[in-house]
């Protein structure tokens, strides 16, 4: 579904390159769990960000479903981010100005194109996305009146209303403490199930890696895949599933 094809990222301060991904090349299969951990600065926000069309490579490509996203028109890329990418950051990115219920109808809305689905559909859809997230009793609430981790659930329902084909998500459980980190990971697997997706988390918290079929390591901008006897967590569970 995704071939990232040595993907390099260079950025620029004064006279100093920062080289923060460096030949970077894999696939990602459909429903596929993906997970990518690495120390904080190593690369790993800039490489999701180059996989979801968000940020071009300095060399190298994408391709999504045979399509090498960077060189098709910016319109082009925004539709296949918008209809089968979802994005879930450490900071939600919810708009404070808008309801539960409007956050996650908004991509829906945005994306309507042509295909003229009509606002009470995605209304009734975004309800019933909320429900899965088990926040129907917060449609109506702003996001400024949510904890952190129903906040993270907004974020994933709105991540959902276009049915991604894949979901990416940024240190999803960052910002929470361990109750709503493991609240989060049991969200997102049980969605993940449910909707049929390939799910890549990328991560400094070594906790998180119990289940993922991938795993990789990205040092220094240098990623790396790692089996299961390679992998030694540092965190407080052993490794359970690999492949
Ligand atoms: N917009 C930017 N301009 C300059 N340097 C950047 C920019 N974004 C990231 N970097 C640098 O690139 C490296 C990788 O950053 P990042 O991908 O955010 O790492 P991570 O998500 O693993 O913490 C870091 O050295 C960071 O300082
Ligand atoms: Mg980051």
């Amino acid at each position: 579904m995704i071939r990232a094809v040595d993907l390099n990222k260079t950025y620029y301060q004064g006279r100093t390159a920062i080289r923060a991904v460096k030949s970077a090349s894999f696939s990602i299969s459909r429903r596929e769990t993906v997970l990518i951990t690495g120390p904080s600065g190593s690369g790993k926000s800039t490489l999701l960000h180059i996989l979801g069309g968000l940020d071009k490579p300095t060399a190298g490509k994408v391709f999504f479903d045979g399509n090498d996203i960077y060189s098709l028109s910016d319109g082009a890329r925004s539709r296949i981010r918008n209809e089968k990418i979802g994005f879930i950051f450490q900071f939600y990115h919810l708009l404070p100005e808008f309801t539960v219920l409007e956050n996650v109808m908004l991509p829906a809305l945005m994306g309507r194109g042509d295909k003229k689905e009509g606002v009470a559909d995605i209304r009734r859809r975004a309800q019933n996305i909320l429900k899965l997230v088990k926040l129907n009793g917060r449609a109506c609430h702003r996001p400024a009146e949510l904890s952190g981790g129903e906040s993270q659930r907004v974020a994933i329902a709105r991540s959902l209303i276009n049915s991604p084909d894949i979901l990416l998500c940024d240190e999803p459980t960052g910002n929470l403490d361990s109750t709503m980190r493991q609240e989060i990971m049991n969200c997102l697997w049980a969605l993940k199930e449910k909707e049929n997706m390939a799910l890549v988390l990328v991560t400094h918290d070594e906790r998180i890696h119990d289940g993922f079929q991938r795993v990789f390591r990205i040092e220094d901008g240098t990623i790396e895949e790692i089996s299961g006897e390679k992998y030694v967590p540092q965190g407080l569970f052993k490794r359970q599933v690999c492949r």
